[in-house]
């Protein structure tokens, strides 16, 4: 299993801080953001991970992270030229995936749980992780069935439709790359990932885990408060970066 961690994109409801700096490189409590996504790939035994990052912020990255041997993994490092969406991270990291499985984490998601069993268990298809929250309009959002199998995903739900929302880890097998380059950008010109999830739910072969303990998505300044409270409170045990 290889392992992608997108840390582009703009920032823009935690503006004026990401003026200068890149979202995932702000402080929670004491580490920068990455941190706790690349703690979560390592923790569960990936050894080999790509970086996506923007291109102003590169150096920066490169800089704080360097080659991985330190964490005692491979990093490696791409650009997105410009925020397209989530699902051009397996585009840009088509070689990089190769033959091989993927984990994707989002650089802004902090997460409690271990996943090693999870990922060690893995084969083909997509496996999701859905998590009970109370502001799930924010998010791609999974209803399930009264047998609580996934029956329909959408993002960003105008009127309610389930209280789970689909956080920031997604492990998917290599058609995960075709499939995305068959993908058309939604109305809002991106690329969306609830379009790969909902391939993966028409073909039978998403499978959808909950998520036990704390998540974190550090979009606004609300929730990066909290992440930085329960980073000090709870996460700091959990670190091996
Ligand atoms: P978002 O929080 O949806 O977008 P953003 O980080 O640009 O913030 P804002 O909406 O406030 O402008 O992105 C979720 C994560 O994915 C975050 O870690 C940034 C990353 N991302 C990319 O790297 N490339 C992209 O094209 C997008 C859309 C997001």
């Amino acid at each position: 299993m290889k392992g992608i961690i997108l840390s582009g994109g703009t920032g823009s409801r935690l503006f004026p801080c990401t003026k200068i700096t890149s979202k995932q490189l702000l402080p929670v409590y004491n580490r920068p953001m990455i941190f706790y996504p690349l703690n979560t790939l390592v923790k569960a035994g990936i050894k080999d991970i790509l970086i996506i990052v923007a291109p102003e912020r590169a150096g920066d990255y490169l800089n704080l992270l360097g080659s991985g041997k330190e964490f005692g993994v491979k990093l490696t490092y791409e650009i997105q030229d410009k925020p397209f969406g989530l699902p051009e991270a397996f585009i840009i990291g088509e070689q990089f995936i190769g033959n091989d499985n993927v984990a994707m984490i989002l650089g802004d998601n902090i997460f409690e749980d271990d996943f090693t069993e999870e990922i060690k268990n893995f084969s083909i298809g997509a496996k999701i992780f859905a998590k009970k929250v109370k502001d799930p309009e924010r998010f791609g959002v999974i209803k399930f069935d009264k047998n609580m199998k996934a029956e329909a995903i959408v993002e960003k739900p105008k009127e309610k439709i389930s209280d789970y929302a689909i956080t920031g880890l997604y492990l998917y097998d290599k058609r995960v790359v075709d499939i995305v380059k068959k993908l058309k950008p939604s109305p809002r010109g991106e690329l969306e990932i609830v379009d790969v999830h909902n391939w993966f739910l028409d073909n039978a072969e998403l499978d959808v885990v909950e998520v036990k303990n704390e998540w974190v998505d550090c979009g606004t300044f609300d929730s990066l408060l909290q992440a930085q409270i329960l980073a000090r409170e709870r996460l700091q045990h959990l670190l091996v970066i």
